[in-house]
């Protein structure tokens, strides 16, 4: 019997390929430049899945133009770049990569909250330019992070794992708002609070961005929500960069109206907005959150496992539509 034909469409390591081979006849795009929507046509015409990553658009279109898809298997959590109704639709199956990337992401969303806060990046920079003439009372002075209120847009699995890191290791009041609530044993262990989305704004010192970028969540920072915030504030982004209007934020931080800003993501990535290139008071780094090499190999391993067990017969471990 033939085997089923994957596309790969990326580079990643070498090994999780080899595991791929040892059950498919595998197409490898062993690039870092993204197939274009359609090369990525051409290329998925015939085979059966696809192992993929955050940047392939995996639309209506394209599924009707591979009829003999079964199965997408992300190697990221976040799966805004793929239509799931219309893969349910077709009996396409979907999974992402949840878990194997909570604590990492976690790691470097608060790394970032504590940058911005601090002014690690800007500092950094003033010193390489060689400005640091002499010590100063009030030189870089930035907010605390420890016993300072932390708020999270977005309790899911990273939410609560930054959660985590904010009451039990820095003594942060947690407050936060989500669509659902956490249940009252959750909440407790980390004394996190269900507020309002204006009251989180409203009362934050430091917020961060969690949540899943749906049509709902388009801009829910934008101009108004910054308005709500404190001057003495910081945002830290490590979502999606369609959930934060930038010109909105650049106009806020650039007069003074918001302390700083962390982000990990931009709405026209790699594409960076030129406007928050301009600003000192905003920390940017290449939605990298996941990037741990044992994180990112668990990631990829995830994926190869959900595309094995589905074409094989079996079933995903983090399937999104019942794969
Ligand atoms: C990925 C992420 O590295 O998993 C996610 O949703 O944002 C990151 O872990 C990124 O999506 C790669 O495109």
């Amino acid at each position: 019997m033939s085997q089923p034909k994957v596309l790969v469409a990326r580079r990643i390591f070498p090994e999780v390929v080899g595991r791929l081979r040892e059950c498919f006849e595998v197409d490898w795009y062993d690039e870092n430049e993204p197939l274009s929507p359609e090369q990525l046509r051409r290329r998925l015409a015939g085979k059966q899945g696809i192992f993929a990553s955050g940047t392939e658009q995996i639309t209506a279109d394209l599924l009707d133009a591979c009829p003999d898809l079964k199965a997408v298997c992300l190697m990221t959590v976040g799966y805004n770049n793929v239509d799931l109704a219309a893969c349910t639709a077709r009996g396409v199956k979907v999974s992402n990569a949840p878990d194997v990337l909570t604590e990492t992401t976690a790691d470097f969303g608060f790394a970032l909250m504590m940058a911005a806060a601090r002014r690690i990046s800007e500092s950094e920079h003033f010193l390489r330019r060689g400005d640091w003439q002499q010590w100063r009372v009030d030189l870089f002075a930035g907010a605390d992070i420890h016993a300072s209120t932390l708020g999270i847009l977005g309790m899911g699995r990273i939410g609560q794992a930054i959660a985590k890191r904010g009451a039990l290791g820095f003594g942060m009041q947690v407050i936060y708002h989500n669509r659902s609530r956490l249940s009252p044993e959750q909440e407790a262990p980390l004394g996190a609070r269900w507020v309002s989305k204006d009251e989180l704004l409203a009362q934050a010192d430091h917020l961060i961005l969690v949540l899943p970028y749906t049509p709902e969540s388009h801009h829910i920072i934008g101009a108004p929500e910054l308005a709500l915030m404190k001057r003495t504030a910081t945002l830290t982004n490590i979502a999606r960069g369609g959930v934060v209007d930038e010109d909105a934020l650049a106009q806020a931080l650039g007069e003074g109206r918001l302390a700083a800003a962390g982000l990990d993501v931009f709405e026209g990535e790699p594409q960076v907005n030129p406007r928050l290139l301009a600003l000192n008071n905003v920390v940017l780094t290449p939605h990298i959150a996941s990037a741990s090499v044992p994180t990112r190999r668990a990631m990829c391993n995830l994926a190869a496992d959900n595309l094995i067990a589905v074409l094989t017969g079996g079933v995903m471990k983090t399937g999104l539509n019942g794969g």
